[in-house]
């Protein structure tokens, strides 16, 4: 965490069965039935069940180039209280999206104002190929109002459930509390692995391979993107790092793009299940993680010809 800026004693850190668990903790330990949370639209698909479950009132805030609009939360927490944000300044998902470091400062500052917790879900941190860095939002927050999370998911295996959450001490002792209550604690043999593999070198060396295989990729797909959607009937935003694109179609022929796509042989997710409320139908997400670039190429060439169709 030390190479982004992040500085965290033991009693500053928990580890958990990966960011899902991470979640989980901090809105039951944080966030009470009549509390009102904000996120993200579109936002993590997996967050909005978990929310629907623990029956949390939430606000979503509209997404645009360069992150969430920060104005339109500063006008919301003029009228109301928001007891928590929950973000993903850095590569976001579904869009891929970077937040300004102006908006980052600008989030901070609004939220320390207000006594609003922010929760930083930084998932893929690791993976910036393009660009100048961005500050997590966590280095920068002198109150403790920030809770980070992230993950070993993305970038080693989601299989090993392992990750940690970054936060104020009497946070951390919180959330400690709970997690004992709930599953006494994560699985130590994972632990173990992970602590002899980072350790040993290992895991900055493989950090450094995923970083050449995905931006190449990354590259790519953006070239591709350029070669053959025609940029007419689709919008979107180059990502920084992250393995993550997503498109705006413009179409006002109202069927299932996920039907559709896979029609010419390629699986794309349908934005509409990244919504607390869908409202169209005309987004889809790639991800370059599972296929190679000639894969991708040919992929994103098909989605051109589905889009060129519709
Ligand atoms: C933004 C985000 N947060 C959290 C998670 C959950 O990650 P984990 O596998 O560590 O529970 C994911 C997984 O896809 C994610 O994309």
């Amino acid at each position: 965490m030390q190479l982004h800026s992040i500085s965290a004693a033991d009693e500053n850190i928990l580890i958990t069965n990966g960011s899902q668990n991470s979640l989980q903790l901090i809105f039951q330990e944080f966030v009470n039935k009549k509390d009102v949370v904000a996120v993200e639209s579109p936002t993590y698909s997996m967050l909005i069940p978990l929310i629907k479950f623990l029956d949390i009132k939430v606000i979503e805030v509209p997404f645009s180039d360069d992150g969430m609009d920060v104005g339109f939360l500063e006008k919301i927490m003029k009228k109301q209280r928001i007891s928590m944000i929950y973000t993903m300044p850095t590569f976001h998902n579904p869009t891929g999206i970077t937040m300004s470091q102006a908006k980052r400062e600008k989030l901070l500052q609004l939220c320390e104002q207000n006594s609003t917790i922010i929760v930083e879900d930084s998932f893929e941190e690791e993976m910036k190929y393009f660009g100048k860095a961005h500050l997590p939002i966590k280095s920068m927050d002198s109150k403790g109002i920030v809770i980070y999370l992230s993950s070993f998911s993305k970038v080693m295996s989601p299989g090993l459930r392992t990750g940690w959450i970054i936060a104020h001490k009497e946070c951390i002792a919180r959330l400690t509390s709970l997690k004992t209550v709930l599953d006494l604690s994560s699985n130590s043999l994972s632990q173990a692995i992970l602590f002899h593999y980072c350790n040993s070198g290992s895991y900055e060396l493989h950090i450094r391979k995923l970083m050449r295989v995905f931006r190449k990729r990354m590259k790519t797909a953006l070239t591709s993107l350029k070669k053959h959607i025609p940029n007419d009937k689709a919008s979107w935003v180059d990502p920084l790092g992250g393995f993550l694109i997503w498109l705006n179609i413009k179409t006002n022929n109202e069927i299932n793009l996920e039907d559709h796509f896979l029609k010419y042989g390629v699986m794309v997710s349908n934005g509409n299940s990244l919504y607390f409320n869908p409202k169209s139908n005309n987004q889809i997400r790639i991800s370059i993680a599972k296929n190679n670039e000639n894969e991708i190429e040919e992929g994103i060439a098909r989605i051109g010809k589905g889009i060129s169709d519709l």
